[in-house]
């Protein structure tokens, strides 16, 4: 049996499997005998992740390169899954991306990259999944927001918004699903050990280093979230405290600590 007592079988897309969060939600969800479907931009990472998954817990996994980007590509990445099978039960909406710089140092085309990736994309995917989720009364969708959410953040400004986008609309949106079979989860991790900080180009600080949590502890939080149906988790204590404080605090006060925390 997948999970509790359902007997149904359990099927997952999860965009950036490539790495990080993502590569570690799919291990949790291939040890629960979920069959996948994995994407990212990195094709041969995909591949050699496909084939350790289909030997150790003898699932279906499947593959598909996609760069979120490109504006057309979530649907793109849809009618692909719909071509390989149509009982999706599971979206982990896991695939984004954040850079260091205050926003008129951004190129602008890391711009459009950051919101196209992190809310167009999350948000097509979402509707497109949850229509057909809806349809069968049945599915559950994983949204990865961030402690960003919480306040703006100087240095992180656009990608610190395009989280608190992902954060509010998923949080209306399963409340807006309440009784329908479909629930969407929004995780909030803190500093987690993946490629986002290189990615990012961020130095880590020994404030980061000292709350930094793995990927694999905050995909095992996340999936039991998503599988109990919780609206939004935050991993770890320490977060959790912090999210508290800064999410009550006056916007003067929080903005000026995580200016302080995420500067260069
Ligand atoms: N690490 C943290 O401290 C932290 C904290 C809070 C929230 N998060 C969020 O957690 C999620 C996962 O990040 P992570 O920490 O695991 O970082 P990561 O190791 O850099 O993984 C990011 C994943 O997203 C994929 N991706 C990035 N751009 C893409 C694009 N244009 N098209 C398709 N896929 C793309 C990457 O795959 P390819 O490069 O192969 O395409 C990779 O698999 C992100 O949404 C991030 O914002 C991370």
């Amino acid at each position: 049996m997948a999970f509790g007592m359902s007997q149904r079988k359990e099927v997952a897309v999860i965009t950036g499997a490539s790495s990080g969060i993502g590569l570690a939600i799919a291990h949790v969800l291939a040890e629960k005998k979920t069959d996948l479907i994995l994407t990212a931009r990195r094709r041969d990472r995909l591949e050699k992740l496909a084939e350790e998954l289909k030997q150790k817990h003898g699932i279906r996994v499947d593959i598909i390169e996609n760069d979120l980007a490109r504006p057309g590509s979530a649907q793109d990445l849809f009618n692909k899954v719909q071509a390989i099978r149509k009982d999706v039960s599971i979206l982990v909406n896991n695939a984004g991306f954040g850079k260091q710089s205050a926003v008129l140092d951004h190129s602008i085309g890391d711009v459009r990259d950051m919101v196209q990736v992190n809310m167009m994309a999350v948000t097509e995917l979402t509707w497109l999944f949850g229509v057909e989720m809806r349809k069968q009364s049945y599915g559950r969708i994983m949204q990865l927001a961030s402690v960003g959410a919480f306040q703006p953040s100087p240095m992180y400004a656009i990608y610190s918004a395009t989280k608190s986008y992902v954060l509010s609309f998923s949080y209306a949106m399963n409340s807006e699903l309440k009784g329908s079979g479909v629930s969407v989860t929004s995780i909030c991790p803190g500093f987690t050990e993946s490629e986002f900080h290189e990615v990012a180009g961020h130095k880590k600080t020994a404030f980061m280093k000292a709350s930094t949590m793995t990927s694999r502890k905050v995909a095992e939080i996340s999936v039991r979230a998503m599988m109990n149906r919780s609206p939004k988790v935050i991993p770890g204590l320490l977060n959790k405290i912090n999210s508290y404080i800064m999410e009550g605090m006056p916007r003067a006060f929080s903005t000026a600590i995580a200016g302080s925390l995420m500067k260069k």
